[in-house]
C-alpha cells in the first residue's frame, strides 16, 4: 500500500514564541540527516502567530510541512479576529486542521460550518486534515460508527472524487484526547476500516485506498508502534507528545519497517 504515512503535531494553544522556535529548531536539527524519516510526511501545526516562522524553519527538510489549527468559515472581509485560508496560504503553509473536537465542542462548529471550511481550504489548494471522533457517551451507547458516518457524510461527501482525494482524515475519539486513555489498536483499526469502507462505498476502492487516515488521542512515543502497525492506521495526529522534540521524533520512527 503506497498511502502517505503522516505524523502531524498539533501544538494547540501551547508554547510562547521563543519556546516554539526552540521546538521547531530541535525537531528540524534532528530530522536534517535522518534518512529513516525522509519518506514520512511530517507536519508541524503551531498557533497562527508562529506559522511563518515554523514554515521557514521547516524549509529544506524532506517531506516536512506546516499546518494551521483552524481557519475562517468565510473567504475574507469584516470578520474581526478571524484568519482566512488565503492568509494562511500566503505564509507558506500547506495544511489546515478542520473539525477538531475542541473546535466542535468549545466553539460550537457544526458539520455544516465544517463543510464550508473544507470548501474554502480546498479552494486555496490547501490540504484539509479533517477530524472526526465520538464522545465517551456515544461510544457507550454503541453509536460511535453512526456519529463518524454522519460527520464524514455531512461535511465531505458533497465533494467530487478528485477533491475528496486531497483530504487527510484523522480519527480522534474525544474520550482519548488529552486523557492518557488511548484507543486500543483493535478499536483504532476497527474504526479506520469502517471509515475506509464508507469511502469505498461512496468513491470506490481506488480513492479509499489512497486516503491517509490518522489516529489521534493520547498517541505517544510508547504506543505509536502498536497503533501504526494497524493496516488502516496511516499515522498520527499528535497533541501533547508533539511538544517534546524527542518524543515527536520517536513517533516518526514508529512505522513498521
Ligand atoms: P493528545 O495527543 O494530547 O491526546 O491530543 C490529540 C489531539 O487532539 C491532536 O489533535
Amino acid at each position: 500500500m503506497n498511502r502517505k504515512k503522516i505524523v502531524a503535531g498539533n501544538w494547540k494553544m501551547n508554547k510562547l514564541y521563543s519556546e516554539a522556535v526552540e521546538l521547531v529548531d530541535e525537531i528540524t536539527i534532528a530530522l536534517k540527516d535522518d534518512e529513516k524519516a525522509d519518506g514520512i510526511v511530517k507536519i508541524l501545526i503551531p498557533s497562527f502567530p508562529y506559522l511563518r516562522k515554523v514554515a521557514r524553519h521547516s524549509h529544506g527538510i524532506k517531506n516536512m510541512f506546516t499546518g494551521a489549527q483552524n481557519c475562517a468559515h468565510e473567504e475574507g472581509g469584516a470578520f474581526t479576529g478571524e484568519v482566512s485560508a488565503a492568509m494562511i496560504k500566503s505564509l507558506g503553509v500547506s495544511h489546515v486542521i478542520i473539525g477538531h473536537s475542541e473546535r466542535r465542542s468549545y466553539f460550537h462548529e457544526t458539520n455544516e460550518d465544517l463543510k464550508k471550511k473544507v470548501n474554502i481550504v480546498l479552494g486555496q489548494s490547501l490540504t484539509p486534515i479533517f477530524c472526526v471522533g465520538e464522545s465517551e457517551e456515544k461510544r457507550h451507547a454503541k453509536e460511535h460508527f453512526a456519529v463518524i458516518e454522519k460527520q464524514i457524510t455531512d461535511s465531505l461527501f458533497h465533494l467530487p472524487a478528485t477533491e475528496f482525494a486531497k483530504v487527510v482524515l484523522a480519527y480522534e475519539p474525544v474520550w482519548a484526547i488529552g486523557t492518557g486513555l488511548t484507543a486500543t489498536s483493535h478499536q483504532a483499526q476497527e474504526m479506520h476500516l469502517f471509515i475506509r469502507t464508507l469511502i469505498e462505498k461512496k468513491y470506490g476502492k481506488e480513492t479509499a485506498n489512497m486516503i491517509s487516515i490518522l489516529y489521534g488521542g493520547s498517541c505517544n512515543a510508547k504506543n505509536a508502534t502498536e497503533l501504526f502497525a494497524c493496516p488502516d492506521v496511516d499515522g498520527g495526529l499528535i497533541g501533547g507528545a508533539s511538544l517534546v522534540a524527542k518524543d515527536f521524533i520517536t513517533i516518526i520512527h514508529s512505522f513498521p519497517q
